[in-house]
């Protein structure tokens, strides 16, 4: 990356601080360690000398050394050791290597091993002058690199952090869309409108605990409250009917989950496809014995199965004009009793479990209603009627 670069992207390239780079030469022979310091200080570098490794390393550790120039040969640890250590500890720094007997394959495998260059004794200055240049070179673009690199980095994990803030608040103003215009829906038989907020909640519950991945949950809580948008086009006479509805009546009550396919269908936003399946799927049973279409077990969307018993259980512990709402002990036995029949069994064991959490939400949402006496036997048909 050179200036230009930097001029030319978007992306902010920071200055990378150097620092006096210190140079630290590692020989045990004094000649060579004074010659060395002589013609690096002539460059213009500043130059520390050591006679063995240990010493040398301690050093390095504090960081402050942009490049080490050691001899492969040194009493105790020799070279290798020194630079084994320091591509691993100090991984910044670069690491000449300084051999004395021309032996091309000790040089070889100090490069493989990390070391940006080697020289061979005796060392011309020019040769010595040309090498620190280069390491230190390549270094500074290594660190402006990695500068850049991080930089970028920084840069993706911000535009994303902002992109999802956005998309969030787009999916709340979504959401208060969704709910508005569902409870609109429902405007005519639920009184305060919370029937999509909680069942759509429960739902949310037990598709998380059905291991559903997150995008599908939050997906499943906004489409929820959509599944009864076609109650729209049920005449009031048998919506809000008190009593039990005729076969033909009831027919025409079915009918509200093809009208809420339709006017949800066709659409190619995740969302609305899935708030199709649940309009189309809610009242289906895991038996088979369901509407519209009768679909069987799994052929039932998830999203469907777990839509149905979250509506189940939010009608049955709520009042309706047909019903009082049922005490909780109730309806929990109802839905034990249908496991199998018309709730798949998976889909009451997961609701089951998270009983807690989806009591928690009844009571945050509730209506504010007393529950009606135990269930008559009347009234017991009367919610197979009316959900069948
Ligand atoms: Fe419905
Ligand atoms: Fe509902």
């Amino acid at each position: 990356m050179n200036s230009k670069d930097c001029e030319d992207s978007a992306v902010d390239c920071g200055k990378v601080d150097y620092g006096p780079e210190h140079i630290m030469v590692v020989d045990d022979e004094a000649g060579i360690r004074r010659f060395a310091a002589r013609t690096l200080e002539k460059l213009g570098y500043s130059a520390r000398l050591f006679a063995d490794a240990e010493a040398a390393l301690s050093e390095a550790l504090t960081g402050d050394f942009a490049l080490v120039l050691a001899d492969v040969h040194l009493p105790g640890h020799d070279g290798r050791w020194l630079l084994d250590q320091l591509v691993t500890a100090v991984p910044d720094v670069a690491v000449i290597m300084i051999t004395g007997d021309r032996d091309l394959e000790l040089a070889l495998e100090c490069l493989s091993r990390g070391a940006v260059e080697y020289l061979t004794k005796p060392v011309a200055p020019r040769d010595l002058a040309h090498a620190v240049g280069r390491a230190l070179e390549n270094r500074r673009l290594r660190l402006e690199n990695q500068a850049h690199r991080e930089r970028l980095e920084e840069l993706v994990q911000e535009r994303t952090r902002s992109l999802l803030e956005a998309t969030r608040a787009l999916e709340e103003s979504h959401k208060e869309a969704i709910y508005r215009l569902s409870a609109a829906a429902e405007y005519r038989d639920e009184e305060t409108g919370l029937h999509i907020v909680r069942m759509a909640r429960y739902a949310a519950i037990i598709a998380e605990e059905l291991g559903q991945d997150e995008e599908f949950v939050r997906r499943l809580l906004l489409a929820a409250p959509m599944h009864d948008v076609g109650k729209i086009g049920i005449p009031d006479a048998i919506l809000l009917k008190p009593d039990r509805l005729t076969p033909e009546e009831f027919e025409v009550m079915k009918s509200h989950t093809l009208i809420g396919g339709r006017i949800l269908a066709g659409s190619n936003s995740p969302l609305l496809k899935m708030a199709e399946t649940i309009a189309l799927t809610h009242h289906e049973k895991f038996d088979g014995s369901g509407y519209p279409r009768g679909l069987e077990g799994e052929a039932i969307p998830i999203e469907g199965r777990t839509t149905g018993l979250a509506d189940v259980f939010d009608a049955l512990t709520s009042r309706r004009v047909y019903k009082p709402a049922f005490p909780l002990e109730e309806a929990l036995r109802i839905i034990e009793s249908e496991r199998g029949r018309h709730l798949d069994p998976r889909v009451v064991q997961a609701f089951q479990n998270r009983l807690p959490e989806i009591l928690e939400v009844k009571k945050a949402h509730g209506d504010g209603e007393v529950a009606g006496s135990p269930l008559s036997g009347r009234a017991g048909i009367e919610y197979r009627h009316r959900l069948r």
